[in-house]
């Protein structure tokens, strides 16, 4: 089944077309990578798919509903979850407090919706979150003291505590620790289990590790599509991109 579907998604700034008429599916279940060059696209177009920036043109369908003209949060409560480059937590709050303000304030945003969830299911949905990115014995700490790869594991945490159906994520592991790459790889799949993911990566071991199948963009375009395996042996891919 087709969980979200891009069509002719393009966005302009000025005249540089960062996204160029891009129609694109992802079926649910998958774990899809987005690579590329740097300036791709790659950012700006999931973007427009969790709501952030508006498309120029073209539209995205999310379980064959037109959500092109959708808030964030309103994508959020239909079960698109984000993380980006930029890290968005609060550091003088502890891990559990940012968890918790992460799942009250996306609930917050449809009216009523906050006061389904009781104190108790917070404490679990949090606690939950906390373990499944291995930093529940930290959960009374201030995040600012955290290593930075830490903040990223909190900041996925925050979005896994929403339950989402898909979860996008903008360079995960960059920051990460060497030896925490493996890890947060274990945790992407665990994950994947319950939610489609849809990822943007530089680090191709990871990529290959944990794809199901690879797009590759460049100049604001799908260059490549398929497995891991197909991508690697693509001419124009070992050109515009592993080649180098
Ligand atoms: N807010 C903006 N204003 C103007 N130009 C932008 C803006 N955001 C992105 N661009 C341009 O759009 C193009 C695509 O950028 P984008 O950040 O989506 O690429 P990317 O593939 O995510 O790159 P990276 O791998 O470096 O993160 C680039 O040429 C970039 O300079
Ligand atoms: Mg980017």
């Amino acid at each position: 089944m087709t969980l979200l579907e891009t069509r002719g998604l393009s966005r302009r700034y000025g005249g540089v077309t960062a996204v160029n008429d891009v129609s694109f599916r992802l079926e649910q279940g998958e774990i899809r990578s987005i690579i590329g060059p740097n300036g791709a696209g790659k950012t700006t177009f999931v973007s427009m798919i969790c709501g952030r920036i508006p498309p120029s043109g073209g539209a995205v369908f999310f379980e064959d509903h037109d959500i092109t003209n959708m808030s964030p949060w309103k994508r959020v409560m239909r079960g698109i979850v984000y993380t980006f480059q930029i890290t968005s937590i609060y550091p003088k709050l502890t891990l559990r407090e940012n968890v918790a303000l992460a799942v009250q304030r996306r609930l917050t945003a449809k009216p009523g919706l906050h006061l389904s969830l009781s104190p108790d299911a917070l404490d679990a949905a949090i606690d939950e979150a906390l373990s499944a990115v291995g930093l529940n014995n930290e959960a009374d700490r201030l995040a600012g003291v955290l290593p930075y790869g830490h903040q990223r594991l909190l900041e996925l945490a925050m979005g896994l505590a929403l339950k989402p159906s898909l979860l996008v994520l903008d360079e995960p592991t960059q920051g990460l620790a060497p030896g925490d790459i493996q890890p947060f790889c274990d945790l992407i799949r665990r994950t994947a289990k319950t939610s489609t993911i849809l990822f943007i990566e530089h680090n191709l071991k990871v990529v290959l590790d944990l794809a199901d199948r690879i797009t590759v963009m460049d100049r604001g375009a799908i260059l490549a599509e398929g497995t891991p395996a197909e991508i690697e042996r693509h001419p124009a891919v070992q050109q515009a991109y592993l080649g180098d």
